[in-house]
């Protein structure tokens, strides 16, 4: 443990290369996917990655509430982040803040560039993102997640849309950023990518990296989403293979 001012930060990485949660600078945390996880919504699906433990929901195309927000040409969709009072540290104050509405905003924006929205006109597809605890990535997470709900909705995409963060820590460029990289790192990427075509679809960045490292995060996010991409495949592959005795057994 090094120290600035009162603060205590701890060594990122160690000279072998070692994360201060035992991963190699390429290595994604556990992640696990459920899809179909509710009963109630058209499509559903609760992803835990490393600590975080988030469950989206997805209801539609549907009746556009509000009205004025209905576009002739296509769906809207609507999607709603938020992180549960209880899934941080110190209390999160409940309700929107503007890192809520933000996150909801560039996952929309995201999903939108591979659902087909223009089969559904006049219509809302509503995607609620429930972050049930919080340790650093969970917007990657969300996103994830909301696109497996999409999926098991049956609502028709180019792709699935999977996301993760690359970051910088400890001087070198990490995937997939633990919450200490994230507080004391050097930079975090958070990217979604469609798997077939290559296509970057969502890119945010705090901090700072290089021209070059900047491509180099945006190869390691190619090969990071790609590791996510099979675990939604994965889910939704148990999904339907589960299905028949699920229903049978509501
Ligand atoms: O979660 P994500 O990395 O997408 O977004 P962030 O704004 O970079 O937040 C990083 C982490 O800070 C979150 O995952 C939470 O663990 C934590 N956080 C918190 O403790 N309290 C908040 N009000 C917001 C974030």
């Amino acid at each position: 443990m090094g120290s600035v001012g009162a603060k205590e930060v701890p060594v990122l990485l160690s000279p072998e290369g070692v994360r201060t949660d035992g991963r190699r600078v390429d290595e994604l945390r556990p992640i696990r996917i459920e899809a179909g996880a509710l009963k109630h919504a058209d499509g559903s699906a609760y992803v835990e990655w490393g600590a975080n433990k988030v469950m989206a929901a997805v209801y539609g195309p549907r009746e556009v509430h509000p009205r004025h927000l209905q576009q002739n040409t296509k769906a809207v969709i609507q999607c709603k982040y938020n992180m549960a009072a209880f899934s941080v540290d110190e209390r999160k104050r409940p309700g929107l803040d503007r890192r809520s509405q933000e996150i909801s905003k560039v996952i929309a924006e995201a999903l939108e560039s591979v659902v087909f929205v223009e089969e559904f006109p006049r219509t809302s597809i509503d995607v609620y993102i429930e972050v049930l605890q919080a340790n650093a990535g969970t917007r990657c997470a969300g996103l994830t997640a909301a696109s497996v709900a999409l999926a098991d909705a049956g609502i028709p995409m180019v792709d699935l849309l999977p996301a993760v963060a690359v970051g910088k820590a400890g001087g070198a460029l990490v995937l997939d950023l633990n919450k200490a990289e994230d507080n004391f790192g050097e930079a975090d990427l958070p990217m979604a990518i469609v798997p077939q075509s290559g296509r970057l679809v969502l890119l945010q960045m705090e901090g700072h990296v290089t021209q070059e490292e900047l491509a180099r995060a945006l190869e390691m996010g190619v090969q990071g989403t790609r590791q996510v991409y099979d675990k939604m495949r994965q889910a939704l592959r148990d999904r339907y293979a589960s299905a028949p005795s699920a229903e049978a057994a509501q």
